[in-house]
Formats: C-alpha cells, structure tokens, sequence
C-alpha cells in the first residue's frame, strides 16, 4: 500500500471513533423523566413497631455519651432499627414494610428525637419502592409531624410529610406501636 492509502485509511479509522459524551451535566426535559404525567398523592397508613426489648428486638441502642445516663431526656443515644411496619396495630398483623435507619435522642430538655430514615415497602405496587424521612420526633407530644425528603421506585421526586401517634409505650412484646399517616406527591 502506498502512504496516502495508508493516511486514507486512518482517516477512515480515526472518523469512527467517536468520543463519548461525559459531560458533567446537561438540560433534560420532563417528558423524557415521566413528569408531565399527572403526579400521584398518595395516603399511606401503618403502624410501626419498635422492639426496644424482647425476643426480637429491633431496635439496638448503638452509641451513647458519656453524659447520656445523666441526662433527663437521654440526650446523646444513638438508635438502630429495622422496625416492621404493618396494616393494623396487632404484633402479628401483616408486615407491609420495614423503618430502617436511625434515630438518636437530640434534645437536652425534653424526649426529642432527630429521626433519619428509610421506610422499605414490600406489599403490592410498592413492593421494593422505599420513602426517606427526616424529622423532629417529640415522642411526648399527641401528634407529631416529619418530612418525607425523597424516595425511589413508585415513589421517584417522592415529596410529603408523615404524622405520628402513639398507640402503645411498651406492649408486653417489648414494642412501642405508633400509628402513621404519611401523605406523598409523587
Ligand atoms: C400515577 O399512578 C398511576 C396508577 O397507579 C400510574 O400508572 C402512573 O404512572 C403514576 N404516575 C406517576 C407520575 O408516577
Ligand atoms: C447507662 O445505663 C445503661 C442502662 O442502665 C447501662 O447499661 C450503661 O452501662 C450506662 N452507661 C454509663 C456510661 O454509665
Ligand atoms: C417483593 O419483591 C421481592 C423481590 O423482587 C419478591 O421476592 C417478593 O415476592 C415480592 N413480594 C410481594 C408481596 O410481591
Ligand atoms: C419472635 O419471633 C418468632 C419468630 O418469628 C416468633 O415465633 C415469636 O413468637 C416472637 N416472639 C415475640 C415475643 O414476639
């Protein structure tokens, strides 16, 4: 082959290659994300069972301060769990998720929990969808409200708020029950 084949045929290589894209960002639009569909509000309602103690505790106290036994609203705790969620408030109702994450005692004064975490959802077409809640948790007062910040799954842009009541203190299972109502655009 002469050289300017050879010069020719890298040419033709050479226009072949084409670079990938890895822009950092670009401009999207809502149709190609699904959003010009009509968004959902949805209504979920359980109850949550924090297993502080018993057979099958769920709820594992991990860190702690110095200071924490000394103070009156156990500020400084730090709390695991993997909380089964279910239909009605019975111990062995149906499980239609799990609450894991954390929760730790965030208040000097008062019982006030700083709750992060992430609700599992295994039932129906939710199944594998999850919801993030961050939020105040005043376990003392009547009612008490936290956000939802995001979610996955069904519950993709997922934005809403969740409001808890206590239904038990500590049952003879070793479990707090508290009734849910989290409220959802997605
Ligand atoms: C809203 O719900 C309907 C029925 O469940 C579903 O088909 C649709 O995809 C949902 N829309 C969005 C934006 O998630
Ligand atoms: C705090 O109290 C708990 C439970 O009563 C006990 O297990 C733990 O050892 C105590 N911690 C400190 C630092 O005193
Ligand atoms: C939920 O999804 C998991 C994993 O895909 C599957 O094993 C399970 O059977 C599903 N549960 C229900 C109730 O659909
Ligand atoms: C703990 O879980 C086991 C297995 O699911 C169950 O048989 C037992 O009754 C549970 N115990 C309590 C106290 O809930």
């Amino acid at each position: 082959m002469s050289i300017p084949i050879i010069f020719l045929f890298s040419l033709l290589i050479l226009s072949f290659y084409i670079p990938k894209n890895n822009a950092f960002s670009k401009p999207i639009t809502k149709e190609e994300m699904g959003l010009k569909k009509q968004q959902n509000l949805t209504h979920l309602h359980f109850y949550f069972h924090d297993y502080v103690q018993g057979s099958n505790q769920t709820a594992l106290r991990i860190a702690q301060a110095p200071s924490t036994n000394k103070s009156s609203s156990g500020f400084g705790a730090l709390v695991m769990i993997d909380d089964p969620l279910t239909e009605g408030p019975e111990h062995d109702s149906k499980i239609v998720g799990y609450a894991q994450g954390m929760y730790g005692f965030a208040d000097q004064k008062q019982p006030g929990l700083v709750m992060v975490m992430n609700y599992v959802f295994v039932e129906g077409e939710y199944n594998g969808s999850t919801l993030s809640l961050l939020g105040r948790n005043q376990v003392m007062n009547k009612v008490r409200e936290m956000s939802i910040v995001g979610g996955s799954g069904v519950f993709r842009f997922a934005t809403g708020y969740a409001q808890a009541k206590t239904v038990t203190l500590l049952d003879k299972f070793g479990a707090s029950v508290v009734e849910y109502d989290v409220y959802v655009q997605h």
